[in-house]
């Protein structure tokens, strides 16, 4: 490793001139030391410009299930596209793949594509308010639902905005912020409150299902059944934002996996293998009233035939052997996991890994468990993990700058005994 960045700072430099912020992205500025540019990915390696090589677990913030540059999905892309690619109508392909999603994720009943995940929840907060005649709807701090305004509040406020409606990005529209209730995520009787005393106005409580923005949170057992029911009896849609979860954790999502059905979810990232693919689905009677075009939602990208082919070409692949690479997946994770914790222990640091084996977090904080955004802020140190996660780099592991951990089904045993030795450089090093 020569954690040398000097043509990424140089690119960056250049870059700086003719793009905006020097990136096409905010969130990649928060590469360090500089916004690294990337010249090759392979499986689970990743090499930059300057010839650092990197075991990925950023996997493209989540898309790359399969790795980086998986040959049979380029193989079948490329077989596909020379149909052409966009045809501003219909083609079967996807039909194919909405019924494979029907039969995959337990709450679609009908399914629509798009091509980013932050349009997808724009589309379902859209149509749980045409549903229910309603027009607020209940937000969690520190979830992340895409960057548009009506969700941009409370993403990651500081200790004293908590419990505010605090704006992630100046020029948000004044409405929006009139039409979001920001709550504190896992906190069933905050949830009640609210619902208690504004549930006639609100249309949608929207989730992330797993809370992998901040800490990857599960839910504390019984909350999101709490969250469903009381969903049900105040005429409120739930949906689950499952951008990150979806493919991920299980081929369903988080909904298969918690057991815990909304009324409407959001899809993107992992469902076209790293093709550029999203999509909303649900129950009939919500998502019907797009049919006679009573709710709008449209894109000249939808279902073009790059991401449906990729999408079909993922789904077959999640699924064949009854989900053999999910278990491969989650066998290499949970051994990383242990891994991780067990250095931990040996060198007595406060390392706190959370999630699950094909998605967790590392965070540094004396708590046994981080269990929503505002113990993230108030009990995790933030300056160590800076430091832990640039030490990685350096030693050549990548995580996201939240500290987020994904596996992909390129992930070898090898890759995490090599990943395991970095973590101990790190730490010996803090
Ligand atoms: C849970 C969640 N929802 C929505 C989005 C927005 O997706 P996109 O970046 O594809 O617009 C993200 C992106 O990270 C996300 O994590």
């Amino acid at each position: 490793m020569s954690d040398s960045y000097n043509k990424s700072k140089s690119l960056y430099n250049r870059a700086s001139k003719s793009l905006a912020g020097g990136v096409s992205s905010q969130i990649r500025l928060t590469d360090m030391p500089t916004p690294l540019f990337f010249e090759q990915g392979s499986g689970a390696k990743l090499w930059d410009v300057d010839g650092n090589e990197y075991i990925d677990y950023v996997l493209g913030q989540g898309p790359n299930i399969f790795g980086h540059a998986p040959e049979f999905l380029h193989k079948r892309v490329t077989e596909d596209i020379k149909q052409g690619i966009i045809f501003a109508g219909q083609h079967q392909l996807e039909i194919d793949v909405a019924e494979s999603i029907k039969e995959i994720v337990p709450c679609a009943e009908l399914v629509r594509f798009a091509s980013s995940g932050s349009e997808v929840t724009q589309a379902a907060i859209r149509l749980a308010r045409a549903y229910t005649g309603k027009n607020k709807f209940i937000k969690f701090e520190g979830h992340y639902h895409g960057w548009i305004d009506s969700v941009l509040y409370g993403v990651a406020p500081d200790t004293d905005q908590l419990g505010s409606t605090a704006p992630g990005s100046q020029g948000l529209s004044l409405g929006s912020k009139e039409e979001i209730v920001i709550l504190p995520w896992n906190d069933t009787q905050a949830l009640e409150e609210v619902i208690k005393k504004q549930g006639s106005e609100i249309a949608a409580v929207i989730t992330e299902p797993i809370m992998c923005n901040t800490n990857c949170i599960l839910p504390k057992p019984g909350y999101l059944e709490n969250m469903r029911s009381q969903c049900t009896n105040n005429d409120i849609v739930l949906i689950f934002d499952e951008v990150i979860t979806g493919f991920r954790v299980a081929l369903g999502g988080a909904q298969s996996y918690t057991g815990v059905t909304p009324d409407l979810a959001t899809y993107a990232k992992a469902m076209a293998g790293g093709y550029p693919a999203a999509m909303f689905c649900g129950k009939k009677e919500i998502m019907s009233q797009l049919e006679d075009s009573s709710v709008i939602h449209a894109g000249t990208l939808n279902s073009n035939v790059i991401a449906m082919s990729a999408a079909a070409e993922t789904i077959k692949a999640l699924q064949q052997e009854n989900g053999e690479l999910y278990r491969k997946m989650y066998a290499i994770g949970d051994e990383l996991i242990q891994g991780i914790k067990d250095i931990a222990a040996t060198y007595e640091i406060n390392l706190s890994v959370q999630g699950i084996g094909t998605v967790f977090n590392t965070s540094f904080t004396y708590k046994s468990a981080i269990t929503n955004y505002e113990e993230h802020l108030k009990y995790t140190d933030v300056e160590t993990f800076k430091k832990f996660r640039a030490d990685l780099q350096n030693n050549g592991v990548r995580i996201t700058s939240r500290g987020t951990w994904m596996l992909s089904t390129a992930h070898t045993v090898d890759d995490i005994k090599k990943t395991l030795h970095a973590v101990e450089t790190a730490i010996k090093s803090l």
